[in-house]
């Protein structure tokens, strides 16, 4: 199981979708790129979020806020003062560690074996600070965000103004977060610039346990239904008091369970007033919500937040899908991604480079391209060779032009899971696997 992890990095490099960040020189300390295949899939994910979350719903709202925020958020958020890990340090080789590493047996340094190799553990803040303006001095720090959902409070008044949403309604954000985390690691799991997909959705005090169920059954559904998942991988871990989160009334991780362990991708928390109310305190700006009904009734809405990492949620999507089985006696690699989300939907190859097969899967390639289908032609090596790359790339479906397809104008489509083909008229196989794609 362990190596799973290895195989998996392995692809990912060998097949584009995720490459070391400044590779070339060395590497960037826990910073991953997205590759050409990495770069669609990852799309795909945020996309059947978006849909998901503010296009099928009425009752939520997109939002777009900036990286950079003013200071002052990150004080009433709690994150200047709290948002930190302690940190120790070896009195030999110098590596720092988090004071809770499991790997710091008796005090002993995990990397160089000095024993009784570290003193006091001091707190050390997360979040990455940079400068506004020409002058690098206290008064112009600004912090990169450490998570998408401070940009959602701050506008909360905002969008209720220019939306008329009545609570109970939601604003979603897809965006970067930064952390200088001390020990980031696994891959793309842990790393200190990463994106998050958050919802925060406000209601009225009272109601929210009730909507914390909710946000639970529907984000567990849709990593099932949406994303694929497998559900005897997934699990919901309840946050107990000495785990829960200074602004939380009660919290959820959905978690994977991968070769290291059983781990969270997204939390979904009862935030309570605890941000509305803070932000209103430091910015002096009423945050309080009026029921348009009932005028007399005011109050600082509640926040059930659900809050997905993207980086992560594709690393679940990927391993998830990942299968080495037999076929007709070779070994074949494969993605089984739900089509909707892998990066190429339909592969087409001519049989042999003459007699005009090319030509026509040129002109089907151009017709997949019309109707905005990722699709990719490929016309070099055994046709075997050409589906075992396909079937690495998770790609669905895979289109062979032939010698009949010029007298009869039908081609063959493989389904990469059963391996089935079956043939299709050429001028119907873009809506053949448009339907399958859907
Ligand atoms: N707004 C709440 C919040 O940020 P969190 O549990 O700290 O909650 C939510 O983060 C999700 O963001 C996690 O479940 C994870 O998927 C992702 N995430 C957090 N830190 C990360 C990191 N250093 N690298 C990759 N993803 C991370």
């Amino acid at each position: 199981m362990a190596d799973l992890m290895d195989k998996l990095v392995s692809l990912a490099k060998r097949r584009g979708f995720v490459f070391q960040s400044s590779e070339i020189y060395g590497g960037t300390g826990s910073v991953w790129d997205y590759g050409p295949l990495g770069v669609e899939l990852k799309r795909n994910i945020r996309d059947a979020w978006w849909r998901s979350m503010v296009h099928m719903r009425d009752d939520i709202e997109g939002l777009d806020a900036a990286i950079l925020m003013h200071p002052r958020v990150w004080e009433a958020s709690g994150h200047v003062a709290g948002f930190t890990d302690p940190l120790v340090e070896c009195k030999s080789c110098h590596r720092r560690f988090r004071a809770d590493n499991p790997d710091i047996v008796g005090g002993q340094c995990p990397v160089c074996g000095t024993r009784d190799a570290f003193g006091e553990p001091r707190m050390f803040n997360l979040m990455f600070k940079t400068f506004m303006g020409p002058v690098e001095e206290d008064a112009a720090v600004v912090y990169m965000r450490p998570e998408t959902a401070q940009g959602i409070y701050v506008n909360f008044q905002n969008v209720v103004t220019s939306s008329r949403q009545r609570i109970p309604f939601g604003i979603a954000q897809i965006g970067k977060a930064f952390r200088n985390e001390i020990t980031p690691g696994n891959f793309i799991f842990r790393t200190r610039e990463f994106e998050q997909m958050e919802m925060q959705f406000f209601v009225e005090p009272g109601s929210d346990d009730t909507w914390m169920d909710y946000w639970m059954t529907a984000r567990m559904e849709w990593h099932t239904e949406t994303m694929g998942i497998r559900k005897e991988k997934l699990r919901f871990h309840q946050h107990g008091p000495d785990e829960l989160a200074h602004y939380a009334k009660r919290a959820f991780d959905i978690q994977y369970e991968f070769p290291f362990d059983w781990q969270e991708f997204e939390g979904i928390h009862n935030r309570t007033d605890f941000d509305l109310t803070r932000h209103q305190e430091y910015s002096g700006k009423k945050l309080e919500y009026i029921d348009p009904a009932d005028t007399n009734k005011r109050y600082i809405p509640y926040i059930i937040e659900t809050s997905a990492g993207l980086d992560r949620t594709l690393l679940v999507v990927l391993m998830d899908a990942y299968r080495e089985e037999e076929v007709e006696g070779e070994k074949r690699v494969v993605l089984r991604f739900k089509p909707a989300l892998a990066p190429i939907k339909v592969a087409i190859f001519p049989l042999v480079k003459k007699d005009g097969l090319p030509e026509i899967a040129a002109r089907i390639h151009d017709d997949f391209k019309a109707a905005g289908v990722n699709s990719f032609h490929d016309d070099s090596g055994s046709i075997g060779r050409r589906y075992r790359r396909q079937d690495e790339a998770g790609t669905p479906f895979g289109i062979t032009v032939d010698g009949q397809t010029t007298e009869d104008g039908t081609v063959t489509v493989r389904d990469r899971d059963t391996l089935e083909q079956v043939r299709v008229p050429s001028e119907g196989v873009v809506a053949y696997v448009q339907e399958r794609v859907r």
